[in-house]
């Protein structure tokens, strides 16, 4: 069955590694989008990435109790199982996989993956857990979905670090693929928890994406990286956002910026309740600046 409409929907992981691992055998290229639901454009859009590389397209959502701190949101995390499924009908989407939280944890389960390196600092320091909760869940669903590629978006930037970084340490036979971050008009870059923002706030989000916009202009000046995070911070500031990190680093091992290596600004900042991050890339230049 090509190109089916209609996606199978599956809970259970061996089920569906057995249907992946018969497409593959089979020779359909078969490409594997993970999120946890609540879909908007920007997991569309890695939907459409898979579907022009591949043959066969597997969507995972599942919210990921792991990567939840005690006092974050995941009782409150959107859930629209409907409209997910309306969003992933009449495209190249073959499978489903929607997993109980004890099909991907049995019970008695006391096994994590620990990230190091890229997993420190950012969003590692402010949410402890948080990786090795990715890490531990992505590799699960890598198992489930033994694709050959998987697609990840650039807009959770240290998120695709760690899981890079997971892949290559621990050989998984799956290629990593990081899309663009899609965006609203207005440059508020899309998330799922962006549905949680007052009226006020959601204009106020702007703030977000223009910090990283002063951040290139200043980087392309040549401006040094802790110059930068200042006026990020001061234009996040201005606007209201209380600010988490504003970091200009190495877009690769975020340490401190080297001379000739691409570059990376991230922000993370919350307005009222609700927790944004962004970041975008900085073109590689000779003076690294401190
Ligand atoms: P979730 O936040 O649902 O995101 C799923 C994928 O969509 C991630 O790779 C994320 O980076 C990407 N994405 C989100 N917003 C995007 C945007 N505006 N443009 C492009 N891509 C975007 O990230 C997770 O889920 C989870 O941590 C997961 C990897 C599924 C593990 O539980």
């Amino acid at each position: 069955m090509a190109d089916a409409a209609e996606p199978t929907v599956i809970s259970g992981p061996q089920e569906l590694r057995a249907a992946v691992l018969a497409a593959r055998g089979r020779g359909r290229r078969v490409g594997f989008v993970p999120t946890m639901g609540a879909l908007h454009a920007g997991h569309v859009s890695l939907v459409e990435r898979a579907a022009a590389d591949c043959d066969d397209v597997a969507v995972s959502i599942f919210v990921n109790p792991t990567q939840f701190g005690p006092h974050e949101d995941f009782t409150r995390y959107p859930r629209t199982p409907e409209s997910d499924l309306a969003l992933l009908t009449g495209g190249r989407v073959r499978w489903v996989f929607a997993p109980h939280a004890d099909d991907i944890y049995p019970p008695g389960w006391c096994t994590r993956i620990t990230v190091d390196g890229p997993a420190r600092g950012l969003e590692g320091e402010l949410r402890p857990g948080h990786f090795s909760g990715v890490a531990t869940v992505v590799c699960r669903l890598f198992m489930a979905v033994p694709a050959d590629a998987a697609y990840f978006g650039a807009k959770d930037w240290q998120q695709t670090l760690v899981v890079r970084r997971m892949v290559r340490d621990l050989g998984l036979p799956i290629e990593v693929v990081v899309c663009p971050t899609v965006r609203e008009p207005d440059g508020l870059a899309m998330s799922s928890r962006n549905a949680y923002l007052a009226p006020g706030d959601r204009q106020r989000a702007t703030a977000m994406w223009e910090s990283l916009e002063v951040a290139a202009r200043a980087w392309d000046a040549g401006q040094a990286s802790s110059a930068i995070e200042r006026l990020m911070r001061g234009h996040l500031e201005s606007r209201g956002v209380v600010v988490e990190y504003a970091a200009v680093v190495d877009a690769e091992s975020l340490d401190a910026v080297r001379p000739g290596a691409e570059a990376r600004a991230l922000v993370a900042g919350r307005l009222g309740a609700t927790r944004l991050i962004d970041n975008r890339p900085l073109p590689p230049r000779q003076a690294g600046g401190g």
